[in-house]
């Protein structure tokens, strides 16, 4: 490949990412961040990031949901741009790779091409997500979903946080204030579309892999539960009175694990990660409890028929214990598939950099399960220690990271061709 040998300065990358992790919420020190959508942490990541995309010569524009795009003019600057990006919302107590090595690291991709006199025929675009977690609404990758039209702008608009505050309210209180029908992108916007990422998962670390070339990002899905029982008095009602809301949501989401646990499917996953117990007194018998359910397969049929199967149990549990059993879907989206073309250009990229790379399926989401609909999409993984991720101990190596957006600028620079 004849592009220009991209120079990553890897000290100044590690140390924005740095930075960028000590904008946080969290009671604990970095690198252990918190880091939710539309709060003064949020707004403050967002203005240290577009603060170094000006100063790399790159044109902002924030659309009316916060999505902000920054964009190196290519010599044909009306020719559908090449994009590449990811986010900086942080799910409470994580870590500080998750969606900052994309942010960030195309950044660094960029000023390294500069440096190098490329000078791109197509326009490369720096995208950074609106909440691509699911921590305030419910639902993760709102920015990409409406970007995509994957969600229209009513359902958005919508969503609610815990304080019972809609999408829109809060949008608009954190100074994002046009309106939602102007955010779906034009077709043909992109003509193609990289993210990096860090894998959160074990294949490439212990394959002693450089690189993971993602082929398809699995079908995640999410819903609520609502248990209504009795509530009482934890002294004065005796256990054979008792329709406790709390035992039911715990035998309900030991059926979650089993279920998942004995799918034909290796790769179903199930989790109960947020339960929200009413009135959450010690003395009072819990009346209502909310929980989370998060699950996932490659195959979207095989988790929609473990999603039913465990309606039927739920419903089983509710009669036995005479309590009331609701769930609401909030999203059940099918798998993405990476496009070819991207495919061959970071398989390309990694060989002239002599980087050892392997295809592999992505079991998290991304803003790419939804950018994918609208642009050829693709994703570079860059290992991660363990394949932990969701923690304050996520981490990749700077040299990891370098392969990484050294991986990247070769395939924006060729896409952008
Ligand atoms: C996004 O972080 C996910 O849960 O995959
Ligand atoms: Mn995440
Ligand atoms: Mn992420
Ligand atoms: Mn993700």
């Amino acid at each position: 490949m004849s592009q220009p040998d991209p120079r990553i300065n890897i000290d100044r990358l590690i140390a924005e990412l740095q930075c960028l992790a000590a904008i946080s919420d969290c009671p604990e020190p970095p690198p252990a961040v918190t880091r939710v959508v539309f709060t003064e942490t949020d707004l403050r990541a967002r203005d240290y990031l577009t603060g170094l995309y000006e100063q790399a010569g790159l044109a902002v524009r924030v659309d009316a949901i916060g999505n902000t795009f920054a964009r190196w003019e290519g010599a044909e600057p009306a020719l559908p741009a090449v994009g590449s990006g990811s986010h900086t919302d942080a799910i409470p107590h994580s870590g500080m790779y998750d969606g900052t090595v994309g942010v960030l690291g195309v950044l660094e991709a960029i000023r390294a091409l500069k440096s190098a006199g490329a000078q791109p025929r197509r326009s490369i675009e720096v995208l950074m997500f609106t909440s691509e977690e699911p921590t305030r609404f419910g639902m993760g990758c709102t920015g990409s979903r409406l970007l995509s039209g994957a969600i229209t702008p009513d359902e958005l608009a919508q969503l609610r946080d815990s304080d019972d505050q809609d999408y829109d309210q809060v949008r608009q209180a954190a100074g994002f204030n046009g309106p939602l029908d102007s955010v779906e992108l034009p077709s043909e916007y992109y003509h193609a579309f990289v993210e990096l990422h860090i894998e959160q998962g074990p294949v490439l670390e212990a394959e002693r892999l450089d690189i993971g070339v993602v082929t398809a990002i699995a079908a995640p899905a999410a819903l609520q539960f609502t248990v209504t029982g009795q509530g009482g008095h934890a002294g004065g009602v005796l256990m054979p009175a008792r329709h406790d809301a709390l035992t039911a949501a715990a035998e309900v989401t030991l059926a979650i694990e089993r279920l998942a646990q004995q799918s034909r499917s290796p790769d179903l996953v199930a989790t109960v990660g947020q339960l929200d117990v009413h009135p959450g007194a010690v003395n009072s018998i819990p009346s209502r409890v909310r929980f989370s359910l998060d699950i996932r397969d490659i195959n979207n049929d095989n988790r929609d028929a473990v999603v039913r199967e465990i309606g039927v149990q739920a419903q089983a549990i509710a009669e036995r214990r005479g309590v009331a059993i609701g769930s609401r879907v909030l999203n059940a989206d099918p798998p993405a598939i990476a496009a070819d073309s991207i495919i061959d250009a970071v398989e390309a990229a990694a060989d002239a950099l002599r980087l050892s790379h392997r295809r592999m399926i992505s079991r998290a989401y991304h803003d790419s399960l939804f950018i994918a609909r609208v642009a050829p999409t693709g994703m570079i993984f860059i290992p991660c220690r363990g394949g932990v991720s969701h923690r304050p101990d996520e981490f990749s190596t700077p040299d990891q990271i370098k392969a990484g957006v050294q991986t990247l600028a070769l395939t924006l620079a060729e896409l952008a061709k």
